[in-house]
């Protein structure tokens, strides 16, 4: 058995067992190491960095006892043994939902819904900042900050409230009302920048590089904060039964939730916590916003960056950073991606919400219309069984269905005006 070896590294003077099993950072581009610390880019190649551990033995008895909460996977995550005795907002273990009537209106066999609603906020954003909020204490970052298309603004504000810290979110000035209410309640401050998100995106790292004691959960702390994701991967195999599903689909905004859970299940298989099999991971995007899914179509390694536009404001980054490292995850495990417009993605949160009872954000809706056409266009296998994944609520994005839903009459409250409406309904 290995043991965990701590964060060592004086420069950096963070307290033993800040980061778990976690050892290092390594580049993606080129592979070179850093140490622990407030890094996010290679110092060799200026590359993205990602953590990396020396695991030890992990059992599935050692996680079932954990906590209900992301922090039973504490052992896989850049976070110290004792993560659960600090104040967070615990995000994770959200339902993986049986959806019989859905996957026989898409024409699956077997197909679950990961609903990451359950979330504190709302979105699977949650687990991400949880993680980013940890290694913001252990490296003494004062300010928890982000540039958001929405849901992370909601989680951030939420995190540092409750971890009673000062917060700074910035987000595009057109966002939906609800999600710009949703983050505003809990004090923080607040900017509503004019631009799009890739504008804010860049004023986000101008601000970082510039002031101190900030963590910028997904630019400075970035590494650290896209571990999180790696918890959905985890409950998805758990709530299975400690295997891993054929078929993943996951939306696709910066592209880091993809990648992430593709990590987890390399390192779930890694750990004998799963049979070694083949799993194919799929990306969602709204046409308005595709630039992944368009390289992916033209055989490109790179992404060319597009300007957004569409209703799936959540997924509406028009540079995404990890738009290669998608590319090469849904090409090397053989899955593929596709976009769909904006009446299909509202068509498609209806559709979840009428067969399932689950009302999702556009970004669900994105998710679910994707894995139909996927089925139709034969790329993803109607046999083989299959996990969406949920990753925010429809009560925040309410203008999407606002002039589709509603009620099916207005009535006096009398019970013969009912009947006269029941019956003419036939
Ligand atoms: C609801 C929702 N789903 C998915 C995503 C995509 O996340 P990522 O940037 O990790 O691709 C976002 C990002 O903001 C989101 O808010
Ligand atoms: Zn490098
Ligand atoms: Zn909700």
């Amino acid at each position: 058995m290995m043991t965990a070896v701590f964060s060592a590294d004086p420069a950096t003077g963070c307290r033993p067992g800040a980061f778990g099993n976690a050892t290092h950072l390594i580049c993606r581009a080129c592979g070179a190491h850093s140490p622990l610390g407030p890094f996010y880019a290679c110092m060799e190649c200026f590359g993205p960095l990602e953590v990396g551990y020396a695991f030890p033995t992990i059992t599935h008895a050692e996680i079932e006892a954990g906590p209900k909460s992301i922090w039973r996977y504490a052992p896989l995550l850049p976070v110290p043994a004792d993560i659960s005795t600090f104040r967070s907002t615990d995000p994770g273990f959200t339902r993986l939902v049986d959806a019989r009537q859905l996957a026989d209106d898409i024409g699956l066999r077997q197909l679950w819904v990961k609903d990451d609603t359950g979330n504190p906020t709302h979105s699977f954003k949650d687990r991400v900042v949880a993680v980013a909020l940890s290694a913001a204490r252990e490296l003494g970052l004062q300010v928890l900050a982000c540039p958001s298309t929405g849901n992370l603004a909601n989680a951030v504000a939420a995190a540092a409230a409750r971890a009673g810290i000062k917060s700074v979110v910035l987000v595009p000035e057109n966002l939906e009302k609800q999600k710009i209410l949703a983050s505003a309640v809990y004090d923080t401050t607040l900017i509503a920048v004019h631009g799009s998100y890739d504008d804010v995106n860049k004023l986000a790292s101008e601000i970082a590089a510039e002031e101190e004691g900030w963590a910028f959960v997904n630019v400075n702390v970035r590494p650290y904060y896209a571990e999180g994701s790696k918890t959905l991967a985890f409950e998805i195999a758990e709530q299975l039964g400690w295997r891993l599903p054929d078929q993943v689909v996951i939306p696709v905004a910066s592209g880091s939730q993809l990648t992430k859970i593709d990590k987890g299940f390399a390192e779930l298989i890694k750990l004998g916590l799963v049979e070694e099999k083949p799993y194919k991971i799929y990306g969602a995007q709204a046409t308005g916003c595709s630039p992944v899914a368009h390289a992916y179509r033209e055989g490109w390694d790179i992404v060319q960056p597009v300007k957004p536009n569409t209703i799936a404001k959540s997924l509406a980054i028009g540079n995404p950073a990890d738009g290669p490292y998608v590319l090469d995850v849904v090409r090397r495990t053989g899955g593929a991606i596709a976009d769909i417009d904006d009446d299909t993605v509202v068509a498609n949160i209806q559709r979840l919400a009428r067969t399932e009872g689950i009302f999702a954000e556009t970004a669900g809706g994105v998710t679910v219309g994707v894995t139909a056409k996927l089925v139709a266009d034969g790329l993803l296998d109607p046999d083989q069984e299959t996990v969406l994944i949920n990753s925010g609520d429809g009560l925040k994005t309410l203008d999407a269905v606002a002039d589709r839903v509603g009620p099916k009459t207005t009535i006096p409250p009398r019970y013969e005006a009912f009947t006269e409406f029941w019956k003419a309904r036939g």
